[in-house]
């Protein structure tokens, strides 16, 4: 029996063998020639159910939060929005090539750097990125505060939707102005945008729109018909609208990434979109990112009047951004199908063993937003000084070993959810499940 073989069992153990029966969980595992499953198409060349440590990196998502839980042992975390799967071969193949070479000065991105940006967002989502309106950055939100230095000329709030990204609060804090939070309204189990409220936040000074798409942390991958609407609003009233669509690549199978530069001229040219191979190939630390504009001009601007001009780049992180799009897209492929295989998975975990959380798998990232009102009720009243997402975070850090963050890092309409990181193993998520499981059964 083969690792795969093994870890598919153990992962549909918690599935239920009708599902498994039925292919309905997505499962990603089975045979790429296996007809009737929800991945028969899918080649599934990567073996993402590797157990790869992360333990000792000095990372963020594991070694920080073990540290900082310290005395409590966290198994489980799935806060920090990176993944534990060892990353595409090719691109640790072309840094190593790259580090024998023992000289540091500076150098150009590689040659086919633009191209290879060009190449990925043509071939899988059929966008004409404009190659002289490229711009690098150090990271989506490093572009974001650029784009917000110079064009919020008059200090004005930014607008956010919410539940929204915690970064886009601190970046916009780190500009230097405030944040208008749109609360989206939760319609048939899906998110929508409040477009009344949106026309009247908008009023005759807000200048700038800063939305995500697909949107963190709700997972909704917005619609062409949605995002016009929104954009609409947006280019009566002169508002430029910055796209951060650094999770366009995690996209469920049952949905679609529209990215919002295609939904015609006026949209392109009123908009950046901001974007980095960072989340889809776990290169954060790299701090490599782009964004681009149709409108010339603005691009101008962000060089000119913004200070963002230093068009070099991390060595390290051109060359594995360059390796990612141009090898990465069978990797891409499989991670997304593991990824939907984890959202169904959690779907059905809380529907049959843990009613207490409520899920719908959602549309796009690997970001679950799950609702754990009834856990809080539960739990009662939080201690001194908390909020019921701090009760929440330690309550699951404490009983289960799992760290998911606290809904109100969102917005102020985030109070009971939880963020929960799904782009782990099967057999990881499962365990934190379980865990969860017993932790809530004993309150
Ligand atoms: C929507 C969104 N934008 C930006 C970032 C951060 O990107 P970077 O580290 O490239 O600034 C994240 C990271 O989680 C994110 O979710």
């Amino acid at each position: 029996m083969t690792k795969k073989t093994l870890d598919r069992r153990l992962f549909m153990k918690g599935v239920g063998a009708a599902t498994f029966l039925a292919g309905a969980a997505g499962v990603p595992l089975a045979p790429a020639n296996s007809k009737g499953m929800g991945h028969a198409s899918m080649s599934m060349t990567y073996n993402l159910n590797e157990e790869f440590n992360r333990i000792g990196s000095n990372d963020f998502k594991w070694d920080a939060i073990r540290r900082g839980a310290r005395p409590y042992d966290v198994p489980f975390p799935m806060g920090v929005a990176d993944m534990d799967f060892r990353t595409c071969p090719q691109i640790t193949a072309a840094l190593q090539k790259r580090l024998n070479h023992e000289n540091w000065g500076y150098e150009a991105a590689p040659a086919d750097y633009i191209d290879n940006i060009i190449a990925w967002n043509k071939k899988r989502y059929n966008i004409d990125v404009p190659r002289d309106n490229i711009v690098n950055c150090l990271g989506v939100l490093d572009g974001v505060l650029s784009v917000l230095k110079v064009f919020n000329t008059n200090n004005e709030k930014i607008l956010i939707h919410t539940p929204g990204y915690s970064g886009f609060f601190s970046v916009i804090h780190q500009a230097g102005f405030g944040e208008i939070e749109n609360p989206l309204k939760m319609v048939n189990g899906r998110y929508e945008i409040d477009y009344d409220l949106m026309e009247e936040q908008l009023g005759d000074n807000v200048k700038i729109l800063l939305f995500c798409n697909p949107q963190n942390p709700t997972g909704n991958c917005w619609t062409a018909e949605e995002m016009r609407r929104m954009g609409d609003i947006c280019n009566r009233k002169g508002v430029l609208v910055i796209a951060d669509e650094i999770h366009c690549d995690f996209v469920n199978k049952h949905a679609k990434y529209t990215p919002y530069a295609s939904l015609g001229e006026e949209y392109a040219m009123n908009s950046f979109t901001v974007k980095s191979a960072s989340k889809s190939f776990n290169l954060a630390a790299h701090r490599t990112a782009y964004m681009y504009s149709d409108n010339a001009e603005y691009i101008k601007r962000v060089i000119d009047e913004g200070g963002h001009h230093r068009e070099l780049l991390h060595t390290m992180g051109t060359i594995a951004c360059n390796a990612a799009y141009k090898h990465g897209a069978t990797y891409m492929d499989d991670v997304q199908a593991y990824i939907d295989g984890n959202c169904h998975f959690l779907e059905r975990f809380c529907r049959e063993n843990m009613p207490d959380v409520k899920y719908k798998v959602h549309e796009g990232t690997y970001l679950a937003w799950i609702d754990c009102t009834a856990v809080a009720e539960k739990l009662g009243d939080p201690e001194d000084g908390d909020t019921i997402g701090d009760m929440l975070n330690k309550f699951f850090i404490q009983k289960a070993g799992v760290n998911i963050n606290a809904g109100e890092h969102y917005g102020k309409n985030g109070v009971g959810y939880m963020r929960m990181n799904l782009g782990t193993t099967h057999r990881k998520l499962h365990g934190a499940l379980n865990a969860m499981k017993a932790a809530i059964d004993a309150i």
